[in-house]
């Protein structure tokens, strides 16, 4: 790649807002990279969809990121993620990566019990991905999983108050299964759920540890643009884009709730069908 194409920005997407968890994390760790983010908000959710309208829509956004002129693409979303055959990116043009295989690396290291949990959306759970790829690096490793379909809604809505009485009663339902099976770690396996870490922490309890996919999936992209030389010149302050496929009024406010900041940039509506 010459100058230019380092100079390009990184692009993420997500069905919604979930991924916006990632992009909070990469512009911590390289603040003067361009961003662009994806937000496929007149179709979420995804997970509760077939696998086949799923990779419909993700070849979709990444066909729009691709327009965009992205370096690297982040599919900041566990949904896609895990259902992504795994030879999707070689036929892309830039470096692809998912969040699945990162949450994994770092449940792996942080379990003591070598017991993991993972909570995600019910395609995912379906999927069976995260498991997958536990066993593949650690086969001994005791895996419980629960799908949360409620959970995405409950984000998307504003629902992630520590004390919102209808957001804790769902999770206290959902996480009953796992608090019973008594894991050390929790996989957060969707990019909306680290809304929720705080009522999620607070009914596992304080011993287990979460994993944040979105955070550990940016972590992986900062450190796999590093070792590329794919860095841009580090003379400026990066820049934000945002496209979403719904109404754009009210993006701001929440998309700001993701990012724990302003968004800084603009947000823009497109037609991804
Ligand atoms: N953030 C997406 C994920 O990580 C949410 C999927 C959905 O839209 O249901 O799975």
């Amino acid at each position: 790649m010459t100058n230019e194409l380092f100079n390009r920005p990184i692009g993420v997407f997500d069905s919604g807002l979930g991924g916006l968890t990632a992009v909070k994390e990469l512009r911590k760790l390289l603040p003067h990279e361009d961003i662009v983010y994806f937000g496929d908000t007149g179709r979420v959710p995804y997970g509760t969809k077939s696998r086949e309208t799923i990779l419909r829509y993700a070849q979709q956004d990444v066909d729009f990121l691709l327009t965009c002129k992205v370096k690297m693409i982040l599919a900041a979303c566990g949904t896609v993620s895990s259902n992504i055959p795994k030879d999707f990116a070689r036929q892309l043009p830039v470096p692809f990566t998912g969040v699945v295989e990162h949450a994994c690396d770092a449940a792996v290291k942080a379990t003591k019990k070598r017991h993991i949990g993972i909570i995600a959306t019910p395609s995912t759970i379906r999927s069976g991905a995260y498991e997958a790829h536990i066993h593949l690096i650690a086969p001994d490793i005791q895996v419980t999983a629960a799908p949360c379909s409620l959970f995405v809604p409950l984000v998307e809505n504003g629902y992630i108050q520590q004390d919102n009485p209808v957001t804790r009663l769902v999770a206290q339902q959902y996480l009953a299964p796992l608090k019973q099976a008594n894991p050390d770690t929790l996989i957060l396996g969707c990019t909306h759920y680290p809304l929720l870490a705080p009522i999620i922490s607070d009914i596992m309890g304080p011993e287990v540890t979460l994993i944040d996919s979105g955070q550990t999936a940016a972590r992986y992209t900062a450190q796999y643009l590093q070792d590329h030389a794919m860095l841009c010149e580090p003379c400026r302050r990066g820049t934000n884009r945002f496209y979403v496929s719904d109404s754009t009024e009210g993006f701001a406010d929440v998309a700001g709730i993701f990012l724990g900041s302003d968004i800084h940039g603009e947000v823009t509506r497109i037609h991804i069908d």
